[in-house]
């Protein structure tokens, strides 16, 4: 019996030892909730938190590093107080995270959870500047290479694209003529200003001349001439013009068939695959891309393009990337159906390009005039383009290239016959609220 009762007796301490029924309960405070900064400048922001009742004083991290493996300088454990602390000294343009913890006397708390934010670019960084490892690039005219379009395209931009000047239109409007004039003019400006050049496009059946249009010849003496134009042009700014557009548009909007141009007529669907291997032919250095439109917003066009690529890919054709125009609307497509098409190139670890960005303000002709409310609208999808194209994987990221400098010297205005606003500057060289919101896209 006594031993039953030793046992009863040793089950009942255990017991109580367990539920800590006999000590005092173990000091503890709660842990305090992080919040967003209201205050980011270009070398602080203003660290802000919901106060524990039973705190004394905090201690506030700040890392560059979600682990917190390191730490801002005077900023691991640093002793804080009431709800807030100014933290300085900081990089601009630059990703922060910061968490705290409570105190009470010797008593800490867990981590608060985190809070992550981006300091401030500098004033008037220019937009190649806020660009994290890729081209920031914009049409251009050989005509509008001087006065106000050399300052901000010297400023501004790092990378240039002939907006028609370089289509076999153009270059090679006649069967025995070659008009180089305004492409070297545009090739010369680059080189002269350390500006990358993005040559324009080799295979466009918009751009595709009379003569080449109604050829004479026999197929075979059609791809001939197809091939000694590729490597005309492509031999000629060998080491200058740094990437093409072999092909443009060769798939059809909707149906995502094969476009019916003479060269599909002419050579079959295999002249992509020629285009290409001519191009690489003439230069083996040369980023070789395939460029087409409504690439985020047609899913059969889409599809039937990456099909196209594949095949591509698994001839070993030379492709090195992908150009997405983006001519797009501030309306759509979405953030999502962008970003999910681009994730489709970098799956294949090709190079993206967004190509020919212009954003309409009026796609529904609603407006005679740019409102505040449309321009901020425009100003937000530019920072999303931006953002999307940001996040791309360094490998992955070419240029992002803008149609045009100003609103009244855009295609758009023609093409679709009404006023609109889709650049980021105004006609009197004026950088819109569209051009801030790219900038702060770009900004990590
Ligand atoms: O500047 C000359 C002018 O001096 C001349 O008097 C006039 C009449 O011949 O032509 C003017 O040049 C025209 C130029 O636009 C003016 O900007 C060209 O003929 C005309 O062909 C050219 O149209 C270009 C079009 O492609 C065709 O090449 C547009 O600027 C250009 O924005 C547009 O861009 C295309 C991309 O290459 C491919 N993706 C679609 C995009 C829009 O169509």
């Amino acid at each position: 019996m006594k031993q039953i009762n030793q046992l009863i007796l040793l089950a009942l301490t255990a017991f109580t030892f367990a539920c800590g029924g006999n000590d005092d309960p173990a000091p503890s405070v709660d842990a305090p909730l992080a919040l967003n900064p209201t205050t980011i400048e270009q070398t602080s922001f203003e660290a802000k938190w919901m106060a524990v009742s039973t705190a004394e004083s905090y201690q506030l991290d700040v890392s560059e590093n979600l682990q917190f493996t390191s730490f801002v300088d005077g900023y691991q454990s640093k002793a804080v107080t009431g709800t807030s602390h100014e933290v300085t000294g900081l990089s601009s343009n630059t990703r922060y995270h910061y968490r705290l913890r409570a105190m009470k006397g010797t008593t800490v708390s867990k981590n608060s959870n985190l809070v992550s934010i981006t300091t401030l670019l500098p004033e008037n960084t220019p937009l190649k500047e806020a660009a994290n490892g890729f081209y920031i690039g914009t049409a251009v005219q050989s005509g509008r290479l001087t006065g106000k379009h050399d300052e901000l395209l010297r400023q501004e931009f790092s990378s240039i694209t002939a907006e028609y000047e370089m289509k076999m239109d153009k270059m090679h409007p006649t069967a025995d003529t070659y008009y180089w004039e305004a492409c070297d003019a545009i090739v010369n400006y680059a080189q002269s200003n350390q500006i990358n050049i993005h040559g324009h496009a080799l295979i466009w059946h918009n751009s595709t001349p009379d003569w080449v249009e109604n050829f004479a010849g026999t197929n075979d003496e059609f791809e001939l001439m197809v091939k000694e134009y590729i490597h005309t042009v492509v031999t000629r700014y060998k080491g200058k013009i740094r990437s093409w557009d072999v092909v443009n548009e060769a798939i059809l909007d909707g149906s995502g068939d094969y476009r019916n141009s003479v060269f599909y007529q002419r050579m079959g669907k295999d002249y992509i695959a020629k285009c290409f291997r001519w191009a690489r032919e003439a230069d083996p250095d040369v980023l070789l891309f395939y460029n087409d439109y409504n690439m985020a917003s047609d899913q059969n066009k889409q599809d039937a393009t990456f099909t196209m690529v594949d095949e591509l890919m698994a001839a070993n054709v030379p492709i090195d990337g992908l150009g997405f125009q983006m001519h797009i609307a501030y309306n759509g497509p979405s953030k999502e159906t962008i970003t999910k098409a681009a994730n489709r190139i970098v799956e294949r670890g090709l190079k993206a390009h967004f190509s020919e960005l212009d954003i309409r303000a009026n796609p529904n002709k609603d407006l005679t005039r740019l409102t505040e409310e449309r321009a901020l609208a425009l100003k937000a999808k530019y920072k999303e383009v931006a953002g999307i194209y940001s996040a791309l994987p360094a490998a992955n990221k070419y240029a992002l290239t803008i149609w045009g400098m100003k609103d009244d010297e855009s295609w758009l205005l023609n093409f679709y016959g009404h006023i609109d606003w889709p650049l980021l500057y105004n006609a009197d060289f004026t950088a819109k609220d569209a051009y801030q919101g790219f900038l702060e896209g770009l900004a990590n």
